[in-house]
Protein backbone atom coordinates (compact mmCIF):
# COMPACT_ATOMS: atom_id res chain seq x y z
CA UNK A 1 0.00 0.00 0.00
CA UNK A 2 1.59 3.38 -0.92
CA UNK A 3 1.26 6.09 1.98
CA UNK A 4 2.64 9.56 2.17
CA UNK A 5 5.03 8.84 4.91
CA UNK A 6 6.19 4.76 5.09
CA UNK A 7 8.06 5.59 7.78
CA UNK A 8 5.10 6.35 10.01
CA UNK A 9 2.79 3.74 12.03
CA UNK A 10 -0.12 5.82 10.59
CA UNK A 11 -2.80 4.30 9.00
CA UNK A 12 -3.31 5.44 5.08
CA UNK A 13 -6.60 6.99 5.87
CA UNK A 14 -5.08 9.14 8.60
CA UNK A 15 -2.11 9.97 6.62
CA UNK A 16 -4.16 11.43 3.77
CA UNK A 17 -6.58 12.93 5.81
CA UNK A 18 -3.60 15.12 7.79
CA UNK A 19 -1.91 15.67 4.34
CA UNK A 20 -4.81 17.37 2.83
CA UNK A 21 -5.50 19.26 5.74
CA UNK A 22 -1.99 20.15 5.23
CA UNK A 23 -2.22 21.32 2.28
CA UNK A 24 -6.15 22.21 1.71
CA UNK A 25 -4.82 25.97 1.61
CA UNK A 26 -2.57 25.61 -1.52
CA UNK A 27 -4.27 22.81 -3.17
CA UNK A 28 -6.54 24.79 -5.61
CA UNK A 29 -3.50 27.01 -6.62
CA UNK A 30 -1.34 23.74 -6.80
CA UNK A 31 -3.57 22.12 -9.01
CA UNK A 32 -3.88 24.11 -11.42
CA UNK A 33 -0.28 24.76 -11.77
CA UNK A 34 0.45 21.24 -11.86
CA UNK A 35 -2.53 20.45 -14.58
CA UNK A 36 -1.57 23.23 -16.78
CA UNK A 37 -5.09 24.09 -15.81
CA UNK A 38 -6.39 21.59 -17.66
CA UNK A 39 -8.06 20.10 -14.35
CA UNK A 40 -11.22 22.24 -15.23
CA UNK A 41 -11.76 21.04 -18.86
CA UNK A 42 -11.46 17.75 -17.18
CA UNK A 43 -13.96 18.60 -14.20
CA UNK A 44 -16.48 20.27 -17.87
CA UNK A 45 -16.04 16.63 -19.01
CA UNK A 46 -17.21 14.46 -15.57
CA UNK A 47 -20.15 17.57 -15.56
CA UNK A 48 -21.45 16.94 -18.62
CA UNK A 49 -21.90 13.33 -18.49
CA UNK A 50 -23.55 13.31 -15.11
CA UNK A 51 -26.02 15.69 -16.75
CA UNK A 52 -27.17 13.97 -19.24
CA UNK A 53 -29.01 11.17 -16.63
CA UNK A 54 -30.91 14.48 -15.65
CA UNK A 55 -30.37 13.68 -11.82
CA UNK A 56 -32.06 14.83 -9.04
CA UNK A 57 -29.32 14.07 -6.29
CA UNK A 58 -26.22 13.91 -6.96
CA UNK A 59 -22.89 13.01 -3.94
CA UNK A 60 -19.26 14.08 -5.18
CA UNK A 61 -16.96 11.94 -3.24
CA UNK A 62 -14.13 12.75 -1.95
CA UNK A 63 -14.83 16.44 -3.04
CA UNK A 64 -11.61 18.18 -1.57
CA UNK A 65 -12.16 21.86 -2.18
CA UNK A 66 -15.64 21.01 -3.83
CA UNK A 67 -15.04 21.63 -7.65
CA UNK A 68 -16.68 18.99 -8.98
CA UNK A 69 -19.94 19.53 -6.91
CA UNK A 70 -19.69 23.52 -7.48
CA UNK A 71 -19.89 22.80 -11.29
CA UNK A 72 -23.75 21.83 -10.83
CA UNK A 73 -24.02 25.61 -8.93
CA UNK A 74 -26.55 26.74 -11.82
CA UNK A 75 -28.28 23.44 -12.33
CA UNK A 76 -31.61 22.14 -10.66
CA UNK A 77 -30.07 19.65 -8.89
CA UNK A 78 -29.20 18.41 -4.91
CA UNK A 79 -25.25 17.84 -4.92
CA UNK A 80 -23.83 17.04 -1.32
CA UNK A 81 -20.10 16.86 -1.92
CA UNK A 82 -18.29 14.61 1.10
CA UNK A 83 -14.89 14.33 2.40
CA UNK A 84 -12.76 13.50 5.29
CA UNK A 85 -10.57 16.02 5.44
CA UNK A 86 -12.40 18.96 7.44
CA UNK A 87 -9.86 21.55 5.90
CA UNK A 88 -10.57 20.76 3.00
CA UNK A 89 -14.17 21.21 2.82
CA UNK A 90 -13.46 24.75 4.83
CA UNK A 91 -12.06 25.85 1.64
CA UNK A 92 -14.88 23.99 -0.91
CA UNK A 93 -17.93 25.95 1.97
CA UNK A 94 -15.92 29.43 1.26
CA UNK A 95 -17.13 29.27 -2.04
CA UNK A 96 -20.81 28.26 -2.11
CA UNK A 97 -22.55 31.61 -1.14
CA UNK A 98 -23.94 31.60 -4.71
CA UNK A 99 -25.19 27.99 -4.82
CA UNK A 100 -27.30 27.32 -2.22
CA UNK A 101 -28.31 23.56 -4.24
CA UNK A 102 -24.60 22.93 -3.15
CA UNK A 103 -24.10 21.82 0.45
CA UNK A 104 -20.89 20.02 1.90
CA UNK A 105 -20.69 17.37 4.64
CA UNK A 106 -17.58 15.23 6.61
CA UNK A 107 -17.95 11.81 5.78
CA UNK A 108 -15.43 8.87 4.81
CA UNK A 109 -16.08 7.38 1.91
CA UNK A 110 -15.06 4.13 2.98
CA UNK A 111 -18.08 4.22 5.16
CA UNK A 112 -21.15 6.74 4.66
CA UNK A 113 -23.93 7.66 6.70
CA UNK A 114 -26.75 7.89 3.69
CA UNK A 115 -29.42 5.05 3.27
CA UNK A 116 -29.18 3.08 0.47
CA UNK A 117 -30.11 3.38 -2.98
CA UNK A 118 -30.22 7.30 -2.28
CA UNK A 119 -28.21 9.11 -5.43
CA UNK A 120 -28.85 9.73 -8.86
CA UNK A 121 -25.06 9.72 -9.65
CA UNK A 122 -21.90 9.94 -8.09
CA UNK A 123 -18.70 11.46 -9.05
CA UNK A 124 -14.68 11.24 -7.82
CA UNK A 125 -12.56 13.31 -8.96
CA UNK A 126 -8.99 11.89 -7.76
CA UNK A 127 -10.22 10.53 -4.90
CA UNK A 128 -10.49 6.47 -5.31
CA UNK A 129 -6.52 6.59 -5.27
CA UNK A 130 -6.69 7.88 -1.98
CA UNK A 131 -8.90 5.13 -0.39
CA UNK A 132 -7.02 3.00 2.34
CA UNK A 133 -9.22 -0.20 0.92
CA UNK A 134 -10.13 0.83 -2.48
CA UNK A 135 -12.68 -2.43 -2.61
CA UNK A 136 -14.70 -0.77 0.26
CA UNK A 137 -15.01 2.30 -0.93
CA UNK A 138 -16.53 1.43 -4.49
CA UNK A 139 -19.03 -1.23 -2.92
CA UNK A 140 -19.91 1.96 -0.36
CA UNK A 141 -20.33 4.17 -3.17
CA UNK A 142 -22.36 1.13 -5.21
CA UNK A 143 -24.75 1.21 -2.15
CA UNK A 144 -25.28 4.54 -1.92
CA UNK A 145 -26.27 4.70 -6.06
CA UNK A 146 -29.83 4.22 -7.02
CA UNK A 147 -29.80 1.03 -9.38
CA UNK A 148 -29.48 1.57 -13.07
CA UNK A 149 -27.30 4.95 -12.08
CA UNK A 150 -23.71 5.81 -12.67
CA UNK A 151 -20.40 6.18 -10.97
CA UNK A 152 -18.10 8.85 -12.92
CA UNK A 153 -14.49 8.58 -12.07
CA UNK A 154 -12.23 11.03 -12.94
CA UNK A 155 -8.65 9.43 -12.13
CA UNK A 156 -4.98 9.94 -13.24
CA UNK A 157 -3.04 7.31 -15.42
CA UNK A 158 0.09 7.08 -17.46
CA UNK A 159 0.36 7.42 -20.96
CA UNK A 160 0.91 4.45 -23.06
CA UNK A 161 2.65 5.79 -26.03
CA UNK A 162 6.27 5.91 -24.63
CA UNK A 163 7.51 9.73 -25.76
CA UNK A 164 3.97 10.97 -24.00
CA UNK A 165 5.13 8.24 -21.14
CA UNK A 166 8.61 9.74 -20.94
CA UNK A 167 7.86 13.27 -20.59
CA UNK A 168 4.87 12.39 -18.06
CA UNK A 169 7.75 10.64 -15.74
CA UNK A 170 10.20 13.76 -16.02
CA UNK A 171 7.33 16.17 -15.30
CA UNK A 172 5.93 13.88 -12.75
CA UNK A 173 9.56 13.01 -11.16
CA UNK A 174 11.04 16.18 -10.86
CA UNK A 175 8.24 18.90 -11.95
CA UNK A 176 5.91 18.17 -9.19
CA UNK A 177 8.14 17.78 -6.67
CA UNK A 178 9.23 21.04 -7.04
CA UNK A 179 6.09 22.78 -7.06
CA UNK A 180 5.46 20.69 -4.03
CA UNK A 181 7.97 21.86 -1.78
CA UNK A 182 7.87 25.74 -3.33
CA UNK A 183 3.98 26.16 -3.21
CA UNK A 184 2.45 23.64 -1.29
CA UNK A 185 5.57 23.74 0.89
CA UNK A 186 4.69 20.04 1.57
CA UNK A 187 7.25 18.12 -0.65
CA UNK A 188 6.23 14.97 0.44
CA UNK A 189 2.68 15.29 -0.49
CA UNK A 190 3.07 15.46 -4.21
CA UNK A 191 6.30 12.87 -3.63
CA UNK A 192 3.53 11.05 -2.74
CA UNK A 193 0.71 12.16 -5.59
CA UNK A 194 3.15 11.66 -8.30
CA UNK A 195 3.88 7.96 -6.70
CA UNK A 196 0.37 6.78 -6.48
CA UNK A 197 -0.10 7.99 -9.94
CA UNK A 198 2.45 6.20 -11.12
CA UNK A 199 1.12 2.93 -9.47
CA UNK A 200 -2.56 3.35 -9.37
CA UNK A 201 -4.20 0.51 -11.97
CA UNK A 202 -6.09 2.32 -15.02
CA UNK A 203 -7.25 1.51 -18.11
CA UNK A 204 -8.30 -1.98 -18.54
CA UNK A 205 -7.48 -2.98 -15.06
CA UNK A 206 -8.96 -0.46 -13.68
CA UNK A 207 -12.33 -1.39 -15.87
CA UNK A 208 -11.77 -4.84 -13.93
CA UNK A 209 -11.61 -3.45 -10.55
CA UNK A 210 -14.76 -1.81 -10.77
CA UNK A 211 -16.18 -4.61 -12.98
CA UNK A 212 -15.17 -6.75 -9.72
CA UNK A 213 -17.16 -4.48 -7.03
CA UNK A 214 -20.26 -5.18 -9.36
CA UNK A 215 -20.22 -2.31 -11.86
CA UNK A 216 -21.30 -2.74 -15.52
CA UNK A 217 -21.44 -1.42 -18.82
CA UNK A 218 -18.14 0.52 -18.27
CA UNK A 219 -16.96 2.80 -20.44
CA UNK A 220 -13.56 4.94 -20.57
CA UNK A 221 -12.50 8.23 -21.79
CA UNK A 222 -8.72 9.01 -22.49
CA UNK A 223 -8.13 12.36 -21.98
CA UNK A 224 -4.49 14.44 -22.10
CA UNK A 225 -2.66 12.14 -23.84
CA UNK A 226 -3.36 9.54 -21.47
CA UNK A 227 -2.92 11.45 -18.23
CA UNK A 228 -5.85 11.18 -17.09
CA UNK A 229 -9.17 8.74 -17.75
CA UNK A 230 -12.68 9.42 -17.27
CA UNK A 231 -14.62 5.93 -16.10
CA UNK A 232 -18.61 5.93 -16.55
CA UNK A 233 -19.81 2.82 -15.24
CA UNK A 234 -23.48 2.08 -13.65
CA UNK A 235 -24.96 -0.07 -10.75
CA UNK A 236 -27.13 -2.72 -11.99
CA UNK A 237 -30.91 -2.64 -12.12
C1 LIG B 1 -6.75 14.92 -4.79
S1 LIG B 1 -8.07 15.44 -3.76
C2 LIG B 1 -9.37 15.63 -4.93
C3 LIG B 1 -10.33 16.72 -4.60
C4 LIG B 1 -11.37 17.05 -5.66
N1 LIG B 1 -12.26 15.94 -5.90
C5 LIG B 1 -10.75 17.52 -6.94
O1 LIG B 1 -11.16 17.04 -8.01
O2 LIG B 1 -9.89 18.39 -6.90
C6 LIG B 1 -8.51 13.94 -2.97
C7 LIG B 1 -9.52 14.11 -1.86
O3 LIG B 1 -9.95 12.81 -1.44
C8 LIG B 1 -10.24 12.90 -0.06
N2 LIG B 1 -10.31 11.55 0.50
C9 LIG B 1 -9.37 10.58 0.49
N3 LIG B 1 -9.83 9.48 1.12
C10 LIG B 1 -11.08 9.76 1.54
C11 LIG B 1 -12.06 9.03 2.26
N4 LIG B 1 -11.85 7.78 2.68
N5 LIG B 1 -13.24 9.63 2.49
C12 LIG B 1 -13.49 10.90 2.09
N6 LIG B 1 -12.59 11.64 1.41
C13 LIG B 1 -11.40 11.08 1.13
C14 LIG B 1 -9.11 13.76 0.46
O4 LIG B 1 -9.39 14.28 1.75
C15 LIG B 1 -8.99 14.82 -0.63
O5 LIG B 1 -9.77 15.94 -0.34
Amino acid sequence: MIKPDKSKQDSKKIQIKDMFNDISSRYDQINKMMTLNMDKNWRKIVYNLSMQDNPNKIIDIATGTGDIALCFADDDVEVIGVDNASMMLDIANTKVAKAPNVKFQLEDAENMSFEDNTFDTATVGFGVRNFEDLNQGLHEIKRVLKPGKNLIILETAVPSFFLFRFGYFLYTKFVVPILGRTIAKNQKAYQYLSTSAEHFPHGKEFQLILEKAGFEDIKIKYLSLGIVNIYQASKPI
